[in-house]
């Protein structure tokens, strides 16, 4: 068995039987049917992964592709990245040649490949926005396709990668960025910091730097404390419950989801005072209690009771279920 714990940023046991890397699309389309013959975990940066059983009797692959081949015409942008991209390496190598659109999803951990499967999302903007299409290896067909955005149903923290699990590979991704900054700055908090950093709100560089403070601030490095960022959604609830909610918890942050209302999973976990709250080596982050830390050597049991603690607690207060937010790996 080989061991990959190392590769992912929870750091909980990880073994596997077979590692296979995937380093071109001809590559994809020759290890394919191979790959679709056993169970199969695809493991990129490893950021949004919760290992609940160690051991794992099938394949691991690894998507290195790491081509980046921009299109440029006037002031737009067609950039096609491969899935091994590292996506913060791509946000600055974006902002350095002067193409905009990525900045606020600066410093967001894993690889550009794990982008479109949730949807990645921060300060007011989501990977959706910025993409055109996405080139998959489909492990059922057992052929290449390329998906456009209407076809990759996005939505919050989804795409039909999360629907059917185990039936695609993302191999690149295409971007459409501009010469012409569109920043984005409605999220409070990013005013903020450009006015502590002394940033310009029309500046996409500016707005990164101010993101990637903010970041720091809140989010804990996954190179020095192991965390997979958000541990839970949040809730989006019909506007009926949400009304009900404020009367009783009017500081409760709520922002507009479609007809419904997207609840602060973070708030109503800190509301219970949870901050801090530690099971074995596992526990809630002390500055954001929406991501949950294995401060010490923690197990994934001492996860699961840490889990079961917050969920029982938030059902009974505030009558919502939260839902896991990373991929899981094995029975919770
Ligand atoms: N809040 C608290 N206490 C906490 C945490 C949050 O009171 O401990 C409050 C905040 O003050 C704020 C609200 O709850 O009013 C929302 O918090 P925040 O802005 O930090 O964002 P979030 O909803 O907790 C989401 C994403 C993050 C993303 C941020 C910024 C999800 C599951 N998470 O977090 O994404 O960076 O918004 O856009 O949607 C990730 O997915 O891993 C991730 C970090």
């Amino acid at each position: 068995m080989f061991d990959l714990t190392g590769l992912t940023t929870l750091k909980l046991p990880l073994h596997a039987r077979q590692v296979l890397k995937i380093s071109s699309v001809e590559n994809a389309c020759i290890s394919g049917p191979e790959i679709a013959s056993q169970p199969a975990l695809i493991l990129g940066g490893g950021s949004n992964l919760v290992v609940f059983e160690p051991e794992f009797e099938g394949v691991v692959v690894r998507p290195e592709i790491k081509t980046f081949d921009p299109v440029i015409d006037g002031d737009s942008v067609t950039l096609e990245v491969g899935a091994g991209y590292p996506w913060h390496a791509l946000v600055m190598k974006t902002l350095e040649h002067g193409w905009f659109g990525l900045e606020n999803l600066a410093l967001i951990p894993g690889w550009t490949g794990a982008a479109p499967v949730q949807n990645i999302g921060a300060y007011g903007v989501e990977f959706a926005e910025r993409c055109e299409r996405v080139l998959l290896y489909d492990f059922e067909a057992q052929t290449l396709i390329r998906l456009t955005t209407d076809e990759m149903e996005f939505g919050y923290r989804h795409s039909i990668l999360k629907a059917q699990p185990n039936r695609f590979l993302v191999l690149s991704v295409t971007l459409n960025l501009s010469r012409i900054p569109e920043p984005r700055v409605e999220y409070g908090a990013i005013r903020e910091a450009l006015e502590t950093l002394g940033g310009s709100a029309d500046s996409p560089r500016d707005i990164a730097k101010a993101v990637m403070h903010i970041r720091r601030a809140k989010l804990p490095d996954p190179e020095l404390t192991p965390n997979v960022g958000s541990f839970f959604k949040n809730p989006v609830v019909r506007s009926e419950v949400a009304d009900r909610l404020a009367l009783d918890f009017p500081d409760l942050p709520m922002y507009p989801s479609g007809d419904s209302r997207k609840l602060a999973a973070g708030w109503m976990i800190d509301h219970l005072g949870f901050k801090g709250r530690s099971v074995g080596g596992f526990a809630v982050h002390d500055q954001q209690a929406l991501v949950l830390v294995n401060r010490d050597k923690g197990t994934a049991q001492d996860l699961r009771y840490l889990i079961d603690e917050i969920r029982q607690s938030v059902k009974e207060t505030f009558g919502v279920s939260l839902q896991i937010e990373p991929t899981q790996l094995g029975r919770l």
